[in-house]
């Protein structure tokens, strides 16, 4: 829930790939331990949003970005620390990107990188990651198998226990079911459920439902514009506040 400090404060961000601007100046603040879901349909500006919180815009030499995002009160284009801001700030692609490495150094690489080198230290957080991934009792007994033998689930799941790997205070997860069976969906939804108690996830989807399943506000993003943003009791109501709102949640379009 919103408290007095948000753990992300987005305000008037306006993005423009060289002339063309995708996102119109857009402002809302992000809860401590939120659900937040942003919805919207494809070339919305979802994905580019992501980018401009943890920085990974950078990496588009024609994007402009103008306005201001706040993590923890510091603004992201001034940090002097752009590592440790995107290790605060994990993200989980739409497809799984694995290593090309065993399942157990697919998760021991990023502690290793920040000077974890105890083996005992090591299993551990590879046991917690793979745990809170919902993935551990599948591999546990041939974490040296290469991780790219798994599953296409089993993959994503890999994924977000290698994003847990950096001790993120903020999971960004873009579409991440979009390549994964329901059932190892339902499986990772449970897994966000309870990661909710110790960090804030920001759930960009083109699922309505899994917004509406996950979500405790949710943000329709359109054309780079906010139509709506309000609890999730609201928005996936009948009587949202905007027109556009309701035609988009209740599949009229999109
Ligand atoms: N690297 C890029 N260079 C140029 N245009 C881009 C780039 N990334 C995204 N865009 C454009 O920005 C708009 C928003 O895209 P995106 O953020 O990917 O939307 P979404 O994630 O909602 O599908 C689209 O018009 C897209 O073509
Ligand atoms: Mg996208």
């Amino acid at each position: 829930m919103v408290t007095a400090a948000p753990k992300i404060s987005v305000q008037d961000l306006r993005l423009a790939f060289g002339a063309k601007e995708v996102l119109h100046g857009i402002s809302f603040d992000i809860g401590r331990n939120e659900i937040f879901g942003v919805i919207g349909p494809a070339q919305s500006g979802k994905t580019s949003l992501l980018r401009c919180i943890n920085r990974t815009i950078d990496f588009s030499p024609d994007a402009t970005m103008t306005g201001t995002v706040l993590v923890d009160g510091e603004d992201v284009r001034k940090t002097r620390n752009v590592y440790g801001l995107r290790r605060k700030i994990g993200m989980v692609a739409p497809l799984p990107v694995g290593l090309p490495l065993t399942i157990y150094e697919n998760v021991a690489f990023a502690p290793r990188c920040v000077g974890v080198s105890a083996k005992s230290e090591l299993d551990g957080l590879v046991e917690k990651c793979l745990t809170q991934a919902a993935l551990w009792d599948e591999v546990k007994d041939r974490l040296d198998s290469l991780g790219t033998k798994l599953s296409g689930g089993q993959q994503q799941r890999l994924t977000i226990a290698r994003a847990l790997s950096h001790q993120p205070e903020v999971l960004c997860l873009d579409e991440f079911s979009i390549a994964i069976d329901p059932v190892t969906t339902m499986r990772i939804e449970d897994v966000l459920k309870e990661l909710r108690k110790d960090i804030t996830i920001i759930l960009v989807t083109n699922l309505v439902q899994q917004a509406r399943r996950l979500a405790d506000r949710a943000m329709f993003l359109w054309n780079g514009d906010i139509v709506e943003l309000d609890r999730n009791e609201v928005i996936f109501s009948e009587q949202p506040a905007s027109r556009k709102t309701y035609e988009y949640v209740h599949g009229i379009f999109g």
